[in-house]
């Protein structure tokens, strides 16, 4: 009987390393360690069978069983640790062909507007123009008072304001900065302000939001045709076409006098006034800006002599110059974020 066991148990062992031989996963491995050294696994049930023995009988057959169980743990070790080395081994060998290109991913750059507001202030610089800067949030006294529109005016409708309180608004443009300017410095003075300006205005070509750049220009002698000259250098340069025009129409705006509304030739059909332009809508000329020559009240609320100097100035949309050159019909393609858009740029 005794004897018995033990050949049964060193059978058992064998069978068992026949099993595991082949295995390659772990899981399948612990499965069949488990069919002999679990609770009814082979090797656990024939234990059961030790009760009937005599001590000394036990005693060997204990031994024996002790030995076969070892066996069959330290089988289960090695073989795990083989496969180990398997997978490490197959991670050594695999190659990598370092010759192949690299992933690059996509930097992002420059948005378009402030791309275009640098180039402005860069051809405005050539002509020896500052660059100034005023809040965003301003004063009733610098965003109307000073620029010649009392609380009652009438031309205080033509912006249509965001109010922050009674005195403080949203600027409703960069004119403002002339007012800062002017009372900051004496003449001469020579600055462009590019900057965010705040309507109440939401359409195509009209956001709540959107940029503009204030030229200014005070010194003694200073006459409208010196303002049509910075102008044409600024859209020639700008558009990189030597021969665009540039024309004034008669218009009002509180703070300037003479004022008037800036256009120029449509750079898509280069003026020819096409009937299919959808730039020009076939008039082969363009807004740009508003302009005119500083008003005495204005110099009056910044204490400028105004028989001494005389100086122009003028307002114009940077999206609306970055619409124009590069032929995007709708103003919200420059906040909404739509890298297909922007890309492009
Ligand atoms: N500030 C005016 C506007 O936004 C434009 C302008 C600027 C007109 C300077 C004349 C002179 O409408």
């Amino acid at each position: 009987m005794a004897e018995d066991l033990v050949s049964q148990l060193g059978a058992l062992g064998e069978e068992f390393a026949r099993a595991i031989a082949p295995l390659g996963d772990e899981q399948s491995i612990r499965d069949v360690q488990a069919r002999y050294l679990g609770k009814k696994g082979k090797v656990t049930l024939l234990m059961r069978d030790m009760g009937g023995l005599d001590p000394d009988r036990r005693k060997a057959v204990g031994a024996e069983f002790n030995r076969i169980k070892n066996a069959i743990t330290d089988a289960v070790d090695a073989r795990l640790r083989e496969l180990e080395q398997a997978v490490h081994q197959r991670d050594l060998a695999r190659t990598v062909d370092v010759t192949l290109p690299g992933r690059s991913g996509w930097d992002g750059h420059v948005h378009i507007l402030s791309q275009v507001r640098a180039e402005q202030v860069a051809i405005f610089a050539e002509l020896g123009f500052d660059i100034a800067e005023g809040p965003q949030v301003e004063t009733d006294f610098h965003n109307f008072e000073a620029l010649a529109m009392p609380k009652d005016h009438p031309a205080r409708d033509m912006q249509d304001t965001f109010y922050v309180t009674d005195d403080i608004v949203l600027r409703t443009h960069t004119s403002p900065v002339q007012i800062r300017t002017m009372l900051a410095r004496k003449p001469p003075v020579r600055i462009v302000a590019p900057g965010v300006v705040y309507r109440r205005d939401d359409d195509p070509t009209h956001s709540p939001m959107f940029t503009q750049m204030e030229g200014l220009l005070v010194d003694r002698h200073v006459r409208f045709s010196d303002l049509k000259g910075v102008l044409l250098h600024y859209v020639r340069r700008f558009f990189g076409k030597a021969t665009l025009d540039v024309r004034f129409r008669p218009s009002y705006f509180p703070f300037v006098e003479p004022g008037a509304e800036v256009d120029m030739q449509c750079a898509f059909c280069s003026g020819g006034g096409t009937s299919s332009c959808r730039v020009c809508k076939g008039t082969g000329w363009v807004e740009i800006g508003g302009s005119g020559m500083v008003d005495p009240d204005v110099f009056a609320h910044v204490g400028y002599d105004s028989e001494l100097y005389t100086g122009f100035a003028f307002g114009m949309g940077v999206e609306r110059m970055a619409m124009l050159r590069h032929g995007v019909n709708d103003i919200k393609y420059y906040y909404t974020g739509d890298l297909r858009f922007l890309r492009q740029f």
